[in-house]
């Protein structure tokens, strides 16, 4: 054959093929999502997540430092709260000693330069396990986000650089800016989980911090996965509230979202891996079905090229030893 043009020259070794590599993962893309509980030395294995636990601070304090030490520059902070502090209106959110609070402060003090991100919603502080404040059945939207705003305003007082609200009520991001504002933390940034979608794939991590709703499911404030352009009006809401990064979640299942929403925004974009996208990951590498490093490897990859600046992963750890090896 005679042919102009082939191909398969720029994939002909290894090294034009990295050399011509148009996605590179590195330690800067990851966001490290941690699960906190009370105690001490107390590590919990969570049984749909192998390999991940919930820990005391103090385990937490010294992840955070090996975490930062492999290169990782943020965690995304998730508490598990005891059940005698949870009522329907989730004031233990915004207890300035509450395990939140004071994980902030600890992990600010020991790892200062870890930019530390802090999950913004009710559920796991809520009776009914669902992330706003329920009325006669319903989620209500404004109370709630009466009550997000002083959940995020004690975040930024015990330190955190960021809040990430993934709540999914109406106005949230606005509001909240508003507060901080208020409240003088002006260097106090808000990455918005702005398209959301309402999806099975937060089964383990419901696991991880106990809180599956009580009652009915998410779909009256999470996104119906059937829907595209929602996501966009959805996220340029947000960047117009104020939002500093936004974010599609979850991630694999979601790559076109992705996409779309980095074509429609210039703040960076965010994508949220999310724990059932790791729990299937690590149930079929257990069998033997798939070659797990490569899964790791293959997936955040395209996470990356569909247009995600950061990913929030449970694989953040292991990703990063992968790429240092
Ligand atoms: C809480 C929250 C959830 C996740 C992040 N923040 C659960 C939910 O919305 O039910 C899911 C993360 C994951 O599955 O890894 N609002």
């Amino acid at each position: 054959m005679y042919l102009q043009k082939r191909n398969r020259i720029l994939r002909k070794s290894a090294a034009i093929r990295s050399l011509v590599a148009e996605t590179v993962l590195t330690p800067n893309d990851f966001i490290a999502p941690l699960f906190i509980q009370e105690g001490h030395n107390e590590k919990t294995p969570i049984p749909s997540m192998p390999g991940y636990f919930r820990n005391s601070l103090d385990i937490t304090v010294n992840e955070v430092k090996e975490l930062y030490n492999l290169g990782i520059k943020s965690v995304l902070l998730f508490v598990k709260a005891l059940d005698e502090t949870k009522d329907n209106e989730g004031k233990e959110a915004w207890n300035p000693n509450g395990l939140m609070q004071r994980s902030i402060k600890a992990i600010k003090e020991s790892v200062p330069e870890m930019f530390v991100m802090t999950d913004v919603a009710l559920d796991p502080y809520s009776i009914y396990g669902h992330d706003g404040i329920v009325k006669d059945g319903e989620i209500v939207n404004d109370e709630t986000v009466d009550a997000l705003i002083k959940m995020s305003v004690s975040h930024a007082v015990a330190g955190a650089d960021m809040v990430a609200p993934s709540d999914m009520m109406d106005g949230r991001i606005g509001a909240i800016r508003e507060a901080l504002e208020e409240s003088g933390f002006t260097k106090t940034g808000i990455m918005s989980y702005s398209a959301k979608y309402a999806s099975c794939f937060y089964g383990p991590f419901r696991d991880a911090l106990d809180s599956a709703p009580g009652f009915g499911d998410k779909k009256t404030y999470q996104m119906n996965y059937a829907n595209r352009i929602e996501a966009i009006n959805e996220t340029l809401q947000d960047v117009e509230e104020g939002a500093d990064i936004v974010m599609v979640k979850p991630a694999m299942a979601y790559l076109d979202i992705i996409r779309e929403v980095k074509n429609a925004v210039t703040v960076p974009v965010s994508a949220y891996h999310v724990s059932g996208e790791y729990a299937m990951i690590k149930a079929a590498a257990e069998r033997g079905w798939l070659d797990e490093n490569k899964a790791i490897i293959e997936s955040l990859t395209s996470i990356k090229r569909a247009g995600a600046d950061l990913i929030a992963t449970y694989f953040a750890k292991q990703a990063v030893l992968l790429l240092n090896q």
